[in-house]
């Protein structure tokens, strides 16, 4: 039997599911496949089902750094399922939770339990997954800085390892992990802090944002990686881009790297626009910034 005659029969594979309302963007078209990863067994089949019968797969967590192509995706979607959202905090506050996780509530929830080092997760809207595998950061603070470890299942070899942030290779929103690889859990560093204190640090945080990004809107946070020592959303703002459009995607008002889609956008609206943005700032620059949102699909 192929593996995905089994995920069928064991009720595992769903077909046809719409992406665009599992990311933030909320753009995009359907999945031919998607997996809910409940454990081990759910990845070993569904990396078999990939190489049986030759299609792509990706992991996807909370869809807030993804835009997926108006065609949707001719592949198998991997997304943590319930029993990957589990959390809890060790006597010595060691903090494991599963890679489907939203980092902020990990943030106000280790937080209120008198534990710091994670409230910088609050101002990031993913999960634990995806904070492993680009090394997610905000405020001063990344993944790597308080990441033990994280438990991968390597879809290659059909095992499961616990991997250092060095095995990770983690840098400014950067890890190893490729499609082969899926993130089950990650064990975080805390420290006694009381309660009051941590919140309090969330509570600015969420107001910093406020204040700096546009809240509110259909957005994946920064389009581009910072280039070394700059921002791209300085550059884009000084270089007069902000409001520039694509049908109705536009490069947002408040802060240049995030670009917000309104009512009738598209995926390839916003495919086009990252194009003709990172165009111009190459020429008038010679930056050649690299997108950090993931185009899963295919674009025109
Ligand atoms: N700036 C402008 N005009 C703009 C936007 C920014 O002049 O339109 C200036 C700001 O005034 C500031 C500087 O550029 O002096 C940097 O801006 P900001 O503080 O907003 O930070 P950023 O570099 O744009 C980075 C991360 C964000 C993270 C913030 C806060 C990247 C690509 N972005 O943004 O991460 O929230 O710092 O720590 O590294 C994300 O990755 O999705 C994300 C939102």
């Amino acid at each position: 039997m192929r593996a995905i005659d089994r995920l069928r029969a064991a009720g595992r594979l769903e077909e046809g599911i719409a992406l665009g309302p599992l990311t933030s963007y909320k753009l995009g078209g359907p999945a031919r496949y998607l997996v809910r990863v409940g454990g081990e067994e759910d990845l070993r089949e569904a990396y078999s089902m990939s190489a049986e019968e030759g299609l792509q797969i990706v992991a996807l967590g909370r869809g807030s750094n993804v835009v997926v192509a108006d065609d949707g995706f001719g592949g198998i979607v991997l997304r943590p399922g319930p029993a990957l959202a589990h959390h809890r905090i060790s006597d010595e506050g060691v903090v494991v939770a599963g890679s489907g996780v939203p980092l902020p509530l990990l943030a106000r929830e280790t937080a209120r339990a008198g534990r710091g080092g994670l409230e910088f997760y609050t101002g990031i809207p993913g999960s634990v997954g995806g904070a492993v595998r680009m090394n997610a950061g905000c405020h001063g603070s990344e993944t790597r800085d308080v990441l033990i470890s994280a438990r991968v299942f390597d879809g290659a070899t059909a095992t499961a390892g616990d991997r250092s942030p060095d095995d990770l290779d983690l840098s400014y929103r950067h890890s190893n992990l490729d499609d082969l690889e899926f993130v089950i859990e990650a064990r975080f560093e805390t420290f006694a802090r009381p309660a009051d204190e941590a919140e309090g640090t969330i509570r600015e945080i969420s107001r910093w944002r406020r204040k700096n990004q546009p809240g509110g809107t259909l957005n994946a946070g920064s389009v581009f990686k910072n280039p070394p020592g700059d921002s791209a959303g300085r550059i884009i703002d000084e270089l007069g881009l902000k409001g520039m459009a694509c049908g109705a995607v536009s490069v947002s008002e408040r802060h240049g790297n995030f670009f917000v889609a309104a009512d009738g956008a598209t995926a390839s609206d916003l495919h086009r626009l990252v194009g003709l943005v990172r165009a111009r700032v190459l020429e008038e620059t010679g930056m050649d910034l690299e997108p950090e949102v993931r185009f899963v699909g295919e674009f025109p």
